[in-house]
């Protein structure tokens, strides 16, 4: 084969121009820097978030930058926040091309004999059981449209120990085994599922649960935390057709975390 310019074209993969992307959890952190990106692109984009706060304010910064946008205030727990959600965009936008399954929470760092039930069950609901139902709901969509893209958030934890935030652990190796195995079921109906695992990021989930940041720098080869604009172009890089031949990857965006 011959290669020519016009056969790697990376600037026109990119391009999201006109396409409807779904961010959750858009109010903060990383699912906010997502939310821009995909914006920065060109994308039409559904922002969503428990919080009226953060919500709002995503919504007016995309709304400033000429970006068309809906926000929506909800809870992924709930499959009739969750149902609702993708109503609400089918009604605007009439399909939904991309979907960010973002929203997450962390957990106090405690011993494992420690941890309750009830930390247990409201990590695993958020991490886990928000995803599944994001999932359905999108991929019922997809499957209307014969086409969608999927990228779940999942961690550097989701293939590696992190002493004392057991539910969280387990919850992100959790959404890595998910995302493997419904990519396996939609990979020949033109959906493709992917995860990013992302090391740490100094968003606000962070922030709440250490003091020294610089301890955390220590626990990825490059010896930094990464930016929010790093990991938001691993979530680009999946949800584009420059990655058209990954479905059920999990791309590591942590500084070589995993690789030590
Ligand atoms: N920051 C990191 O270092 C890091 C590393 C690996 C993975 N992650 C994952 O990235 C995702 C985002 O993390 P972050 O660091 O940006 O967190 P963050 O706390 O800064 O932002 C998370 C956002 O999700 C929203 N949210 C929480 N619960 C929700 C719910 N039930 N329904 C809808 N929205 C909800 C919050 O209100 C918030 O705006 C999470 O899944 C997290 O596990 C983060």
């Amino acid at each position: 084969m011959t290669y020519t310019k016009k056969t790697i074209n990376p600037t026109m993969a990119i391009d999201f121009t006109d396409q409807v992307v779904l961010v959750t959890g858009a109010g903060a952190g990383l699912g906010y820097s997502c939310a821009v990106a995909f914006a920065n692109a060109g994308a039409k984009l559904v922002v969503t978030d428990i919080s009226r706060e953060g919500l709002d304010k995503v919504v007016q910064e995309l709304e400033n930058s000429g970006t068309e946008v809906l926000g929506l205030l909800n809870d992924v727990t709930h499959s009739s926040d969750v149902n609702a959600m993708l109503e609400a965009i089918v009604r605007r936008f009439g399909r939904l091309d991309i979907a960010v399954n973002n929203a997450g929470i962390a957990t106090p760092l405690q011993e494992f004999h420690e941890v309750s039930e009830a930390e247990f069950d409201r990590v695993m609901a958020v991490n886990l059981k928000g995803v599944w139902l994001c999932m359905q709901a999108e991929i019922r969509q997809m499957l209307k449209q014969g086409r969608g893209r999927i990228v779940n958030m999942a961690s550097a934890t989701s293939r590696n120990t992190y002493p004392n935030a057991s539910p969280y652990v387990t919850s992100k190796f959790a959404v890595a085994g998910l995302t493997r195995t419904v990519a396996v079921e939609y990979a020949n109906r033109d959906i493709r599922i992917n995860a990013i695992c992302p090391g740490n990021v100094a968003t606000p989930l962070v922030v709440s649960l250490v003091d020294d940041l610089s301890v955390l720098a220590k626990k990825h080869a490059m010896n930094r935390l990464g930016t929010p604009e790093e990991v938001a172009n691993g979530a680009m890089f999946l949800a584009s057709d420059l990655s058209s031949f990954s479905t059920g990857s999990l791309l590591e965006v942590d500084g070589g975390w995993n690789a030590i």
